[in-house]
C-alpha cells in the first residue's frame, strides 16, 4: 500500500491520509502542492470540508522566511500554550503564516486558491534547490492559504498530519509541500470516521493509508 501511496503522490493524484487511533482520528485529503488545480480545490472543500492547508518542509521554511504563528505572536495570554492541544498535548499547531499570491483578487477562489498553493509550491521547490528566494515579493499575509511549518526533525519530532505528509514527499523524491484538508461529516459535525474515509477511497479508486504505516517506512528508510 505504501508503494502505491508513493506512486500516487508523486503522479499528483489525491492520498487519503489518516493520522492515529490516539490522536487526532481525522482523515485528510492529501496532494502534492505543485498539482492542484482548481477542481481540486472544489473536492477539498465539498467532499472533505475542513480547512485547506499546505505543509512545507522545515528547510523551506526556514529558506523562506516562514516561522511558526506563535512565534511571532509572542506572549499575549491569546497565544497557543504548552499542553492546549487536547489530542497532542506535547505538541504545538504546525501553522505558520496564511499568504494569498500577490496576483490573486479575493484569494478565495478555487482559481485563486490553486494559482496560490501551486506558487508556495515552486518557491518551496526553488529554496530546496539553493535559488534566491524573496517570499514577500510574491506573496502577502494575511490570506487564505494557511500554511503549516513541519517540525525540523518531522516524524522523529512530531507526527501530524504535516510531517507524514512532508515525509510522505521525501520518501517520493518530490517537492516537500503538499496539500492537506481534514475529511468531515455533514450528518454527524464530527470528522468523517476511518471507515466512511476508506468507503470515499474505494469510492473513488484512491490510495487510504495511516500514520503508522508511514512511520514504519520512515524508520526503516
Ligand atoms: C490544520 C490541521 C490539520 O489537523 C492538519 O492535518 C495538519 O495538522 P496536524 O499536523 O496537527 O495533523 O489542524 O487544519
Ligand atoms: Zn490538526
Ligand atoms: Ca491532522
Amino acid at each position: 500500500m505504501m508503494h502505491e501511496a508513493l506512486r500516487a503522490l508523486a503522479n499528483g493524484e489525491f492520498i487519503l491520509l489518516y493520522d492515529f487511533d490516539d490522536r487526532e482520528r481525522e482523515t485528510d485529503l492529501t496532494i502534492l502542492a505543485d498539482a492542484v488545480t482548481p477542481a481540486h480545490v472544489r473536492q477539498m472543500r465539498k467532499d472533505a470540508g475542513g480547512l485547506i492547508c499546505t505543509a512545507v518542509h522545515p528547510e523551506a521554511a526556514k529558506r523562506l522566511g516562514l516561522p511558526f504563528a506563535r512565534e511571532i505572536l509572542g506572549s499575549g495570554n491569546l497565544v497557543e500554550r504548552d499542553g492546549d492541544i487536547p489530542y497532542d498535548p506535547k505538541s504545538h499547531s504546525s501553522f505558520s503564516l496564511w499568504v494569498n499570491h500577490r496576483e490573486t483578487f479575493t484569494g478565495i477562489t478555487d482559481n485563486d486558491r490553486s494559482l496560490t498553493i501551486r506558487a508556495v509550491a515552486e518557491q518551496v521547490k526553488r529554496s530546496l534547490n539553493g535559488g534566491g528566494t524573496n517570499f514577500g515579493a510574491s506573496f502577502r499575509t494575511p490570506g487564505h492559504v494557511p500554511l503549516l511549518r513541519a517540525a525540523d526533525r518531522l516524524l522523529d519530532e512530531r507526527c501530524g498530519q504535516t510531517e507524514l505528509s512532508i515525509a510522505l514527499a521525501e520518501l517520493a523524491g518530490v517537492t516537500p509541500a503538499v496539500t492537506v484538508c481534514e475529511m468531515l461529516d455533514d450528518e454527524t459535525g464530527c470528522a468523517l470516521s476511518k471507515e466512511d474515509a476508506k468507503a470515499y477511497a474505494r469510492k473513488h479508486g484512491l490510495v487510504f493509508i495511516e500514520g503508522k504505516d508511514v512511520v514504519e517506512k520512515w524508520s526503516s528508510r
